[in-house]
């Protein structure tokens, strides 16, 4: 390995910038040249490459989003894109590609090994903590934390009012943010991708919960939950239930910024310093992950096709929780 290639693609993730550090640095320490390609894939497919110095992270460690940009390239998801990217790498001679991102990010790197046998690590970044292959995704604490701030905010206020509010989180697919921000901000309930719920099972539990002079409620919806998301739940609620004022709040984009949590900080440099010392031991179309707090490696397409369970223990006490 004389020389590798940095890039970050798909949704951003608080810890990015940390991990590219890690990246560029032990590139550095081992004397392997380091260039990084700007917006994701798109930027590979176009040859857009920069020569990256050990002086070129510095102070970037506490910051969120990423110095590479990113994008969700479609050019990318075709045979012709992914030929141009080869070639571009060809060019560059670039010898080892990590890409951080997260699940279509290590979807088009496998495809990429497998159409041109071109070696490539996967850093898992992503706020949705989906990756199976790691107990924890860089961003996902970050996201978590800004979500537990928020809510913690709309508590204030919902208390004075007597309010119920159904704040939406992101999880298209995956309900780890809503489940753990349900825990630390004392959700009444939690409405998961993972699993079904019923609009009439939802009403019981806000009924108890008023019953048991509950002043004021929060329900955390992950934005992919089964029943259509927090506009929709709510209207649905109200339709059968008065118990309560309601509103809806979606948190949206703040979600994914923000400077990094030292725990996502420190993973990412972990992460960051794998990937690279993997290329470095012939490693390839695998994605690094730190489990049980040791570093780990999944095959890529294990990493996309296996789907990561949610903690059931958690929900279980949730619910105990949250009476
Ligand atoms: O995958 C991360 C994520 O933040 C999801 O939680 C969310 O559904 C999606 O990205 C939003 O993507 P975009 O910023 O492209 O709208």
């Amino acid at each position: 390995m004389k020389k590798i290639a940095v890039l970050t693609s798909g949704g951003d993730a608080p810890g990015m910038n940390a991990a590219i550090r890690g990246v560029v640095r032990t590139c550095v320490y081992n004397e392997v040249e380091c260039v990084g390609v700007f917006q994701g894939y798109d930027g590979l497919i176009q040859g857009d490459f920069k020569r990256l110095h050990v002086r070129s992270v510095s102070k970037i460690l506490g910051r969120g989003g990423t110095i590479l940009k990113s994008s969700r390239s479609d050019e990318f998801r075709t045979v012709e894109g992914r030929k141009k990217a080869f070639m571009a790498l060809q060019r560059e001679k670039v010898d080892g590609l990590i890409v951080i991102g997260g699940n279509g990010t290590f979807a088009g790197a496998h495809v990429l090994y497998e159409e041109h046998g071109f070696p490539v690590i996967g850093v898992p970044g992503t706020i949705d903590n989906d990756l199976y292959g790691t107990d924890n995704t860089i961003g996902y604490d970050t996201a978590t934390n800004s979500v537990v701030e928020a809510v913690d905010k709309i508590r204030d206020t919902a208390n004075s009012h007597n309010r119920l509010f159904f704040v939406e989180v992101m999880g298209r697919d995956a309900g780890f943010i809503a489940l753990r921000a349900g825990m630390a901000t004392g959700a009444i309930a939690v409405m998961l991708p993972e699993q079904k719920q019923s609009i009439d099972a939802l009403i019981q539990v806000l009924e108890k919960g008023a019953e048991s002079k509950k002043t004021s409620s929060i329900v955390i919806v992950a934005e992919g939950d089964m029943l259509g998301g927090a506009y929709e739940i709510a209207k649905r609620v109200n339709e059968k239930y008065s118990g309560y004022d309601t509103k809806v709040a979606v948190l949206g984009h703040i979600q994914r910024g923000g400077a990094p949590s030292a725990w996502d900080r420190v993973l990412a440099s972990r992460l960051g310093v794998s990937s690279v010392e993997g290329l470095m031991m012939g490693r390839k179309d695998e994605m690094v992950g730190v489990i049980n707090d040791q570093e780990t490696f999944t095959a890529l397409e294990q990493a996309v096709t296996m789907k990561k369970m949610l903690n059931v223990e958690e929900l279980r006490m949730s619910k105990i929780l949250s009476i």
